[in-house]
């Protein structure tokens, strides 16, 4: 990998990295287009990360789909395909952490323990072995797009980070691996979380600016779905994640699968 980095590197060649955890779906695909449009070659990475998944969560029964995988990136025309083993990414021994200090501390920090630093560790590793210009981010996981910000800035990496917009399903669900977890019944009351957002963009369009009016916009529209349960709905700054702020942020369960979703509530929502 590192060799074909560098032969490129040598020859002037731009490289976009997207990090993947596989089981690829159109927003990841929308990421890789957003690499080819600004670089000469791309690098998808597929990596379940051991570490950013904490004990009781979803590691072992996470999407794996490598057959699948491979024929959408032959069809995407990406140029390399970095798939480290788990034993490759952490050899035994090792046991160096990047711990990301406040950004990385509320909401899905504060939900997943250890998360970001899963995260923070292995995009670290990503960086270095890959040396991109700009890798590429999906702002559905729009705090650990900026945990990722941080991290890059605090530690020098001479990478561009681009975030990209959310694809989503036609009726508002935000695309995710995890959405393959959800049975039919889940999979329409899972529709809560766009709609939650699309009527706070509303109150806010129509001029509400009061977090606490706003927040029970968002909790009415998710209470009223029985089978979803609320883990978070806040509306911070999109730089600190915490309050005030305009973009308003869920964490929701929908029986055992837990969606994440987002959306800044100054502008359009989508559809
Ligand atoms: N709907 C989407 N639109 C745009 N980007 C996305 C979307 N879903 C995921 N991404 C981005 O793709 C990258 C890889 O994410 P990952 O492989 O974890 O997929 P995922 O769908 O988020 O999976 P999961 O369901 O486990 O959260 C991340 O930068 C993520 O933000
Ligand atoms: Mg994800």
């Amino acid at each position: 990998m590192t060799a074909a980095s560098r032969r490129w590197r040598a020859q002037g060649l731009t490289i976009g990295l997207v990090p993947t955890m596989g089981a690829l779906h159109a927003g990841h695909l929308s990421l890789i287009e957003s690499a080819r449009s600004e670089n000469s070659k791309v690098v998808v990475s597929i990596f379940v990360n051991p570490i950013q998944f904490g004990p009781g969560e979803d590691f072992g029964r996470y999407p794996r789909e490598p057959a699948h995988d491979a024929e959408l990136l032959r069809a995407a025309g990406v140029d390399a395909v970095y798939r480290p083993s788990v034993e490759a990414m952490y050899p035994p021994g090792s046991s160096t952490r990047v711990h990301v200090a406040g950004v990385a501390d509320p909401l899905e920090g504060a939900a997943r323990p250890g998360h970001f630093e899963g995260v923070a560790t292995v995009v670290s590793k990503l960086f270095s072995a890959v040396e991109p210009e700009r890798a590429y981010f999906g702002q559905k996981d729009a705090q650990q797009a900026a945990v990722v910000k941080r991290l890059a800035r605090d530690l020098d990496f001479p990478v561009e980070i681009r975030v990209c917009p959310t694809v989503r399903e036609a009726d508002g669900l935000a695309l995710s691996s995890r959405n393959a977890y959800l049975s039919p019944d889940e999979r329409r009351a899972s529709v809560s979380l766009s709609s939650a957002l699309r009527l706070a963009v509303e109150a806010y369009a129509a001029g509400e600016r009061r977090p606490d009016e706003l927040r029970k916009v968002l909790c009415g529209r998710l209470e009223a779905e029985p089978l979803a349960r609320v883990e978070y709905a806040e509306v911070v700054d999109p730089e600190t994640f915490t309050p005030p702020g305009t973009l308003a942020v869920l964490a929701v369960r929908i029986g055992k699968t837990r969606l994440i979703d987002n959306h800044e509530l100054s502008k359009v929502f989508p559809g």
